[in-house]
């Protein structure tokens, strides 16, 4: 592909969202092209994350924010910036026994989030391989709790 065609294409793909200033003070759901996809300003930088939660479709708009996102459903952790599933272990042979947070992979699909002067735009993942989240992104589901 040639650079103007990727320049076509990223443009094709990129979506205006909303004004920095709204975004920071509100998270946002955006319904873009198949997907839903929820806005989050955290710390100083812009996250994009499908909306529903890859282990069982819980909405991610309603969960706490740290790091990473908590499931309000199950209390899944998901980073924000990769979509990482996270888990605590311990390891047993190892007293007293300390959890450490680990990683599952790549289980919710991520977005690019970029800034234009006041604007905030979306650039779709569209990338080929299955994640987790895209089950969620099926008709069946995105007629459920964004409908209201
Ligand atoms: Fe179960 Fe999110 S739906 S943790």
């Amino acid at each position: 592909m040639s650079s103007d065609e990727d320049v076509a294409a990223a443009s094709r793909h990129t979506h205006f969202i909303g004004k920095k200033e709204n975004i920071i003070q509100a998270r946002r759901v955006k319904s873009v092209g198949e997907r839903d996809v929820l806005v989050i300003y955290h710390q100083g930088d812009f996250y994009a994350i499908e909306v529903r939660c890859y282990h069982s479709g819980g909405p991610l708009q309603e969960g706490d924010i740290e790091v990473s996102c908590l499931c309000p459903w199950h209390k899944y952790k998901i980073t924000l910036a990769e979509g990482e599933g996270l888990y605590q272990a311990v390891d047993p042979s190892v007293k007293p026994l300390k959890p450490t947070w680990c990683s599952r992979g790549v289980k919710q699909r991520v977005h690019t989030v970029t800034l234009s002067n006041e604007d905030v735009f979306l650039t779709l993942n569209d990338s080929p391989g299955p994640t987790d989240s895209d089950y969620y992104q099926t008709e069946k589901y995105r007629n459920t709790f964004l409908k209201d």
